[in-house]
């Protein structure tokens, strides 16, 4: 298994009907285990043009990995793998799925006595089981990083771990796979998108100009797209530009020698933790709080983006609150409830997130420490 050799360099096989060319890429001899969530890929044909594509190999099914993918899920899958003595995972699905399979790739090869460690104490990762992706879900960025996120359903602790072991050999991005989406999950990962950049660029006035202006253009892009790809119908154009936005928003590329932060990120998995939120809706609901309490701090970037990315006149006296509130209201226009209110969420949560944070022992909630444990209850008393 750890011999596995991976012959073909190519990384994303983006386009119309790039599920057939998966029995190319993936080597036989290896027993393929293919990972997918609640069944949406049974009903949009997904599955079957998989499996049609890997009829030459050995293929063993498991499903039923959940969103926000649970470790006790994941142990039934990793006891299977070592059964079975797979040699490649196949994840088909969106984020929850890759993450849930990368978790399952390092988990097999631990040594260690509790895998959970890798999450939970940042153990380290020597080897994993070679993964692959195909993505029905633009959103994570998964499919081309390092990362995953899993969840404890018995404590409530939602936490990730990243590993070069478990980026993904190749992964297959077919835009017709995301016409099955529900419009709520395209908002979702418009938004996931969007606020994977505004990590990567809200921070400092860093003065590297190519990446802030990456960071832009995908931004503005989302700004444009977003309205369209919830309302109308799908379209192979704005569906491709929509799936490559999103995993150019997290492949490492904008983020690469610049600050990053992730605060809005560490607050928002605690909401999920908590309630159960969808990502992306802690993301719309925590982000608006983060630019107000770092409005005086983060001044310059932040007009920066009022000006370049909303067209708002940084001379105005209101230009940063402008850019928050255009922010909020672009979040609302593809129909997500940006207030913790709106979610039945009150005042003990904030108590609850703000107890963990000091609990962990952490200062700075993110790359920056101008969003730490002192103002996170002030950043969400604002989302109120
Ligand atoms: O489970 P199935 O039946 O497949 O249905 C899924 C699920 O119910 C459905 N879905 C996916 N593709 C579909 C579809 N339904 C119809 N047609 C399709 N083509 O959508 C639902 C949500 O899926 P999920 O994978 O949970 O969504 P997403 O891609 O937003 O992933 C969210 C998870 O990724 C983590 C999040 O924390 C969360 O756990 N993240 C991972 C990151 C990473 N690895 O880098 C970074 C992100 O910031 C994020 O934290
Ligand atoms: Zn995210």
């Amino acid at each position: 298994m750890e011999n596995f050799n991976y012959h073909n360099p190519v990384h994303v096989l983006f386009g119309k009907g790039t599920i057939a060319g998966i029995g190319k890429v993936i080597p036989r001899g290896f027993k393929v285990m293919l990972t997918y969530g609640g069944g949406s890929i049974k009903q949009n044909g997904v599955h079957e043009q998989v499996t049609r594509a890997l009829r030459d190999h050995e293929v063993v099914e498991f499903g039923g990995i959940e969103p926000n993918p649970c470790l006790e899920t994941l142990t039934l899958a990793v006891e299977r793998a070592r059964r079975e003595n797979i040699g490649f995972l196949l994840a088909v699905g969106g984020g929850s799925v890759i993450d849930g399979t990368k978790y399952i790739a390092a988990a097999s090869c631990f040594r260690g006595a509790d895998p959970w460690d890798i999450v939970a104490k940042g153990a380290r990762v020597d080897a994993a089981l070679p993964l692959a992706a195909v993505l029905t879900l633009p959103a994570t960025g998964s499919e081309m990083n390092c990362n995953s996120v899993i969840t404890r359903r018995a404590t409530r602790e939602k936490l990730s771990f990243s590993s070069r072991h478990v980026f993904p050999r190749f992964s297959v991005l077919d835009p017709e796979t995301t016409y099955s989406l529900p419009r709520h999950q395209v908002a979702n990962g418009v938004i996931d998108a969007f606020v994977h950049v505004m990590e990567q660029y809200y921070t400092s006035r860093h003065g590297d100009e190519i990446q802030d202006r990456f960071s832009e253009g995908i931004l503005k892009t989302l700004v444009e797209l977003g309205p369209r790809l919830v309302d109308e119908e799908p379209e192979y154009q704005s569906r491709a530009t929509f799936t490559w936005a999103a995993t150019v928003a997290l492949n490492g590329l904008i983020g690469c020698g610049v600050p990053q932060d992730w605060a809005t990120h560490h607050i928002g998995h605690e909401l999920t933790a908590f309630h159960g939120l969808d990502h992306g809706v802690t993301l719309a609901i925590v982000l608006p709080g983060v630019m107000q309490v770092t409005a005086g701090s983060r001044r310059g970037k932040l007009l920066q983006y009022a000006e370049r990315v909303w067209g708002i006149d940084p001379a105005r006296p209101d230009a940063a609150g402008l850019a928050i509130e255009r922010t909020e209201r672009f979040f609302q226009r593809l129909g997500v409830k940006t207030r913790l209110s709106d979610h039945g969420i009150g005042a003990e949560t904030i108590d609850r997130v703000v107890h963990r944070f000091r609990e962990r022992g952490v200062y700075a909630l993110g790359g920056l420490d101008d969003v730490n444990v002192d103002n996170a209850r002030e950043t969400l008393a604002t989302r109120l």
